[in-house]
């Protein structure tokens, strides 16, 4: 069962429970917004070192959209609320610092309030509908409904509302868009600006978290809920699911040093004697909560016996899958270096938003679990490849962790975890290599790498022998003795390496690699990157009823052969 409370004492309607079906497009209209989370990338290296001195590390991100998501609340509206009207009533709480509304299964408004205390004035106006259940549960949720004020327009008009679409766009749309442009690095820089998170959908996914945490707070009152994985790691793409980390620090006294005398709180935690039975534990009863009394929240189950257990559901009025993990502070770092390499250099981010992009169109990648690559794997596959360049673009986790100071240092479940979080004492060398060189050589270091051999290693920045038979792998940075990939099999690896050599191919083919306008009126025929995201094209230049004849050992074989003959004629 779902509360919901409704705005004007004076109701006349009968309760109406959000009905939330389904998984539409968002559409947002944004007023008033600053910059968070968005950066300016251009190629200027220079430009981008200088702008890394006054980056904000992920814990300043964190702290910030953690406390603007505490003065916010989230209004399901009418569909066709009148924005000035709405805001005119809201504001009788408090000062409205911003604001935005998005469809989802109906009309959704975020307010941002200058001041907490908004909150509740809002909340001592707000009316609990009566419902016939004697187990009506008044549980004051930062999610609320408004009705039947007489605030919405008797026109289709929604009145200066400016949208925005907050779903990625089809691929084929996509692959339209960058055969518009006139080279593959703005083609690239193009697909990450497309694809990444938007600012409000990052607020929207900090709300979402604050409002889990008014839930656990049932529970465990000073305990905070943060995303992490891509939803503030940078890699994030519009759509991408949540993950949340509840997060007792603050209260268990893992980071307390223990006074030898006086007295000690008693903690009971019955039937757990190990640190992932007490998670289990504590997963189990928020899970049953959110279950219960979450509202929005659908389709609630509990994966406690996962590596890393977790309560997965649907967060509808957002439209996120969730995913809810307690103790995985190894997890909140790996996003934190993720966030750092994204900080470090703009070709980090548009060349891990692309071979996302890349992998996913071909199927390398998958939402559903198996024996596919992770986006998390393929990433760091790519921090390796850059950490090879010559001069390397980025440094290695060794050397983040030898400029660390000693505020930095963290072990966890013993693991090092320590590296630098003052982005200014990382010197970078001066690598010029463009996007379009750095895909293309991308492709080709992977397409020629020695993974029956070799071991990805991003903490030395060089390949080490591999000290299991697994097809691929990559060391986990922090828990060095796992291998990220461990999932993957043999022909997942095989379809990655053919791919990677045919992408190379196509790079370098002049039919291909150089903008191929339409005549006028008619759109742009795919080039350059857009080649690389067509699934008829990519697995070879060749018709499809030929290729299928053709074994898969030959095509590489005769594509490794031009690739020979390409740069035998580039060399002379
Ligand atoms: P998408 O959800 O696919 O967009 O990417 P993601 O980076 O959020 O990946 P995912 O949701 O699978 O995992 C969330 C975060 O958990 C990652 O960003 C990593 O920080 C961490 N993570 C995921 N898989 C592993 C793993 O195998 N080992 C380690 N150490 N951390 C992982
Ligand atoms: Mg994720």
């Amino acid at each position: 069962m779902r509360i919901s409370v409704s705005f004007g004492a004076a109701m006349a309607s009968p309760f109406a429970v959000c009905r939330l079906k389904g998984r539409g497009s968002l559409v947002k209209c944004l007023q008033k917004v600053d910059p968070f989370l968005h950066r300016n990338i251009g190629t200027d290296v220079v430009a981008a070192q200088e702008e890394r001195h006054g980056c904000k590390s992920l814990y300043a991100v964190q702290a910030e959209g953690q406390e603007q998501a505490e003065r916010s609340v989230l209004i399901s509206c009418h569909s066709r609320t009148n924005e000035k009207k709405f805001l005119k009533y809201i504001s009788r709480h408090g000062d409205i610092k911003k604001y935005f509304f998005y469809e989802s299964y109906g009309l959704y408004a975020v307010v941002e309030f200058a001041n907490r205390e908004s909150v509740a004035s809002l909340f001592e106006g707000a009316a609990i509908p009566s419902v016939s259940h004697e187990s009506t549960v008044p549980f004051k949720s930062r999610l609320l409904s408004l009705r039947n004020i007489g605030l919405a327009d008797s026109t289709n008009q929604q009145s200066g509302q400016q949208c925005q679409p907050q779903t990625p766009i089809p691929i084929n749309e996509l692959i339209q868009r960058l055969s518009k442009e006139e080279s593959i690095d703005q083609q690239i820089t193009s697909l990450r600006d497309v694809y990444q998170l938007t600012e409000e959908n990052s607020r929207l996914r900090f709300l979402v978290c604050s409002l889990l945490k008014d839930i656990a707070a049932a529970y465990f009152p000073e305990c905070t809920i943060k995303p992490f994985g891509s939803s503030v790691n940078g890699f994030g793409k519009l759509g991408c699911d949540l993950d949340m980390f509840l997060d007792l620090d603050g209260i268990s006294g893992r980071n307390a040093t223990m006074p030898k005398s006086g007295l000690s709180l008693e903690y009971q935690m019955k039937r757990a004697n190990s640190e992932r039975a007490v998670t289990q534990s504590i997963l189990s009863v928020i899970g049953e909560c959110v279950d219960q009394f979450g509202p929005g929240c659908v389709g609630v189950q509990k994966i406690l016996n996962a590596r890393c257990p977790l309560v997965r559901f649907a967060h509808q009025p957002s439209g996120f899958q969730c995913d809810l993990t307690a103790n995985n502070r190894v997890a909140m770092k790996s996003t934190e270096l993720l966030y750092l390499y994204g900080e470090l250099d703009p070709r980090v981010r548009c060349l891990v938003f692309t071979v996302r992009c890349w992998a996913r169109a071909h199927g390398i990648t998958s939402s559903i679990p198996g024996a596919w690559i992770t986006n998390f794997s393929l990433t760091v596959m790519l921090l390796f490849f850059l950490q090879r360049r010559s001069p390397p673009i980025i440094p290695t986790l060794d050397h983040l962790r030898d400029l660390a100071g000693p505020a930095d240092k963290s072990v966890i479940e013993g693991n090092d975890c320590t590296f630098v979080s003052d982005f200014s004492k990382i010197q970078l060398q001066s690598n010029t290599e463009t996007l379009e060189q750095l895909l293309c050589e991308f492709f080709e270091f992977y397409a020629t790498f020695a993974f029956s051999r070799m071991s990805i290693n991003i903490r030395k920045g060089k390949e080490q022998n591999k000290p299991e038979v697994a097809p691929l792998h990559i060391q986990n940075p922090f828990e060095t003795s796992l291998n990220v990939s461990k999932n993957v099999n043999a022909t997942q690896l095989d379809r990655f390496v053919a791919l990677c050599q045919e992408s190379s191919w196509l790079l370098q083919q002049s039919e291909t690699n150089a903008p191929r306008g339409g005549s006028k009126g008619k759109a742009s025929k795919p080039w350059g990157l857009a080649t690389l995201l067509l699934p008829s094209q990519i697995a070879g230049i060749k018709s499809r009823k030929k290729r299928r004849r053709e074994p898969a050992s030959e095509r590489i074989k005769s594509l490794l052969e031009s690739l020979k003959n390409t740069s035998q004629q580039k060399k002379s």
